[in-house]
């Protein structure tokens, strides 16, 4: 099962996660990094900032998780524009070397091929950050995504547009579809952080971790991932019904274990 790491606030998940990619980085100057958007990774950014100072980072590669179809790639909230401002101008990262799926329409119907091919050239993905949205998709695999799903375009549900509308002026200029890494594609990185705060999460949580593994729950493919950490503040873990016990785990780990 997915390791369970429940920490006081987001910015310890953050220096935790940051942690974890500075060791990466050390032992893999050209890493290959799953890059997330929204709210849950900021942290994760945050903490790195300090951590990445001095470091040569010219080699580190990245793959967005997914992009709104049809946005124009230099509109604020395209997910191209969110990495470059969190991740890739903070952190000094090669732009070249950071990818986001291609939402243009002209070439959407191969863009997820194509992404695949891209993220199968680098190798694959080495550590993938993940957040959780409250339908319990991940990337924008929304509910009934097939776990074997590769790169593709997908329709949004009404749950996730009205989510999201606080990053655009309304509702209305929410996209209605975006193009995601597939269930398949994430579960074939090789470390997988997914995190999540706050209680809004909590049952999208609970149900990734302990509940039945399930398309209805996106997130739930986790549980079929052979090396999960799954970091979240005590109000996400509320609905957990085992918290107990990973805490008294994670107290009584080896330290050789690592995470
Ligand atoms: C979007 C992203 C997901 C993200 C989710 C949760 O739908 N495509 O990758 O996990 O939002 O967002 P937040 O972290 O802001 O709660």
């Amino acid at each position: 099962m997915a390791e369970i790491v429940i920490v006081p606030s987001p910015a310890d998940a953050g220096i935790l996660v940051a942690d974890e990619i500075v060791k990466l980085i050390a032992s893999r100057p050209d890493a290959v990094l799953g890059l997330a958007t929204g709210s849950t990774p900021l942290p994760v950014y945050e903490a790195l900032r300090p951590r990445l100072a001095g470091v040569d980072v010219s080699q580190v590669r990245g793959f967005a998780l997914d992009e709104y179809v049809g946005i124009d790639p230099q509109h604020p909230e395209s997910y191209r524009s969110v990495i470059t401002k969190e991740v890739v101008e903070p952190l000094g990262l090669d732009p070249a070397r950071i990818h986001t799926p291609n939402g243009a329409l002209e070439t959407i119907s191969h863009a997820g091929e194509d992404y695949e091919q891209a993220i199968a050239a680098a190798g694959g993905v080495d550590l993938q950050i993940l957040g959780i949205g409250t339908s319990g998709h991940i990337g924008f695999n929304e509910p009934g995504s097939s776990f074997a799903s590769r790169t593709r375009v997908k329709t949004l549900i009404q749950q996730t547009r009205e989510d999201n509308a606080r990053f655009f002026d309304s509702i209305d200029e929410v996209p209605m579809h975006c193009i995601t890494q597939g269930l398949g594609t994430i579960l074939s990185a090789r470390h997988l952080f997914l995190l999540a705060f706050g209680e809004s999460k909590a049952h999208a949580v609970a149900g990734a971790v302990e509940g039945p593994v399930s398309s209805s729950l996106p997130g739930s493919a986790i549980q079929l991932h052979p090396h999960v950490t799954v970091v979240v503040d005590e109000a996400a873990a509320s609905q957990l019904q085992n918290a107990d016990y990973y805490r008294y785990a994670y107290a009584n780990k080896p330290d050789w274990q690592g995470l």
